[in-house]
């Protein structure tokens, strides 16, 4: 008895500790021309090209950087409400009710409740502190958090499998 009551206790994860809050300052801002989601919706995002504006103190960490072709850009939709955000632990992902309703952390949606979204985008070129790239769903004006190298190595699992709700039926297209 004591022994199971000891089991018990060791695979509990107990309370959860008090986590500070996170101040983050963006270290850049897209440049696109593209003024609302609504427009982004009807764009064909893999074709799109987007400037990042780094701010200009940071520009000595871009270095080595243009030996990249591709790049993670991480960054925040500053035009979702903050009461919007994780406004709804469950969803059908892209508000598609023929999609299964799914915990909001089990998908890309930029409702969630800390909406750092991340997407990897070709890099075209760096220019002092600008860098151009291509395939960016984000609009004009988003602030972007970080940008690091993508390696295929690391950040691509080629054996990876997904639900049916996303490899079938709709297109799930970047910025749909
Ligand atoms: C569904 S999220 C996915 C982002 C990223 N690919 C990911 O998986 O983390 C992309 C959508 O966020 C929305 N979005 C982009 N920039 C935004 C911004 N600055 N404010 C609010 N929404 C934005 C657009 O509707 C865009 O299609």
């Amino acid at each position: 008895m004591v022994e199971r009551a000891k089991r018990l206790v060791s695979r509990s994860e107990g309370p959860m500790p008090d986590l500070p809050e996170i101040t983050l300052r963006p270290i850049g801002v897209v440049r696109n021309g593209v003024k609302d989601t609504n427009t982004l919706a009807e764009i064909e995002v893999d074709g799109l090209k987007s400037r990042i504006v780094i701010r200009p103190e940071y520009e000595e960490g871009l270095l080595g950087l243009d030996a990249w072709s591709h790049i993670l850009v991480l960054f925040w939709p500053h035009q979702v409400p903050e009461e919007v955000r994780g406004s709804k632990l469950r969803l059908h992902p892209r508000d598609d009710p023929e999609n299964p309703l799914q915990g909001v952390l089990a998908t890309r949606a930029q409702i969630r409740m800390n909406p750092i979204l991340c997407t990897a985008v070709r890099l075209l070129g760096v220019k002092g502190n600008v860098l151009r790239v291509q395939g960016l769903d984000a609009i004009d004006g988003t602030p972007v958090l970080d940008i690091k190298p993508y390696i295929a190595r690391f950040d691509s699992v080629p054996e990876a499998t997904m639900p049916e709700w996303v490899t079938g039926g709709a297109e799930m297209g970047k910025g749909k």
